[in-house]
């Protein structure tokens, strides 16, 4: 009876099979957190745990309460509408306590580039340069002020007459 010994070995394996799932759901309800599920497929307890991390942006109403000057600056430029934390980085403690830490210089080089590198993947209306030829070995913010950075009369005129870009 060949036929019936072919039967066997699909018993063995069908048992292989359920012997496997079986050991998969034991390990599975040691390794699955116990709040997953919860709300959604996810931990559940993973909300207080995010909630409860420090604040290290402020925001730029905060900002504003101490450094109107700047805020009215950039408030008339082509910046308006980027944030103060953009560029600064998150400084919630900075704001909370001015003394308790000082904002790290920001290497313009590093930073203006980062958004204003010419590149084929961002729109074509943004305002783009290749930096190396642009700046011609001078920092950016000696002819654009930061915060308002349209060019500076002062240095921009002879500079934009002669084609600098
Ligand atoms: C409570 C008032 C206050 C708030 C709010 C505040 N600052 Fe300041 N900030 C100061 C004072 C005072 C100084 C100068 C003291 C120093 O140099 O450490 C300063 C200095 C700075 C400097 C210059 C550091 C340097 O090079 O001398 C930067 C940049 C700055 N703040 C950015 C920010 C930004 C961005 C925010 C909003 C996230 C902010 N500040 C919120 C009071 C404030
Ligand atoms: C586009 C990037 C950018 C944005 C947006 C920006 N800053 Fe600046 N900020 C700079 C750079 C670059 C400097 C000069 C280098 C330095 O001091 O770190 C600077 C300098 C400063 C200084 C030092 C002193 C001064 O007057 O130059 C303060 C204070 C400051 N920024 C506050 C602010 C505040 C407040 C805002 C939001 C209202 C803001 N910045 C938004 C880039 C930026
Ligand atoms: C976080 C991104 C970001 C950073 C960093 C940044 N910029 Fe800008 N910049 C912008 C945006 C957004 C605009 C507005 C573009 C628009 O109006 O379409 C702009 C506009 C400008 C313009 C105006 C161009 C025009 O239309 O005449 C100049 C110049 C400029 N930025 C120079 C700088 C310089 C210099 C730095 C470094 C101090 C800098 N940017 C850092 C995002 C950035
Ligand atoms: C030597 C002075 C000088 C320096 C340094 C300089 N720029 Fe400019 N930049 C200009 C002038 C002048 C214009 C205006 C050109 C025009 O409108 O024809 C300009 C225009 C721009 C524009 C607008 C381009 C556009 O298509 O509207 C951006 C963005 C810009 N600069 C970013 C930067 C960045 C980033 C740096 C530093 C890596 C930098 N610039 C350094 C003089 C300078």
């Amino acid at each position: 009876m060949s036929g019936f010994k072919d039967v066997q070995h699909l018993f063995r394996f069908a048992g292989l099979f359920v012997a496997v799932i079986l050991a998969f759901l034991v390990v599975r309800s040691y390794v699955v957190p116990k709040s997953f599920g919860e709300y959604g497929h996810y931990r559940g307890a993973a909300i207080g745990e995010i909630a409860a991390h420090p604040i290290k942006f402020a925001g730029h109403q905060a900002c504003a309460s101490c450094h109107t000057d700047i805020v009215e600056t950039k408030a008339k430029g082509a910046h308006a509408h980027v944030n103060c934390e953009a560029c600064h980085g998150p400084l919630a403690t900075h704001a909370s306590d001015p003394s308790a830490m000082t904002p790290v210089k920001l290497d313009t080089l590093v930073l203006c580039v980062r958004c204003h590198a010419a590149s084929a993947a961002k729109p074509k209306g943004f305002p783009q340069v290749n930096p190396a030829e642009h700046m011609g070995g001078v920092p950016c913010q000696s002819c654009h002020n930061p915060h308002s950075p349209e060019i500076r009369p002062d240095t921009g005129k002879s500079l934009a007459a002669g084609g600098a870009r």
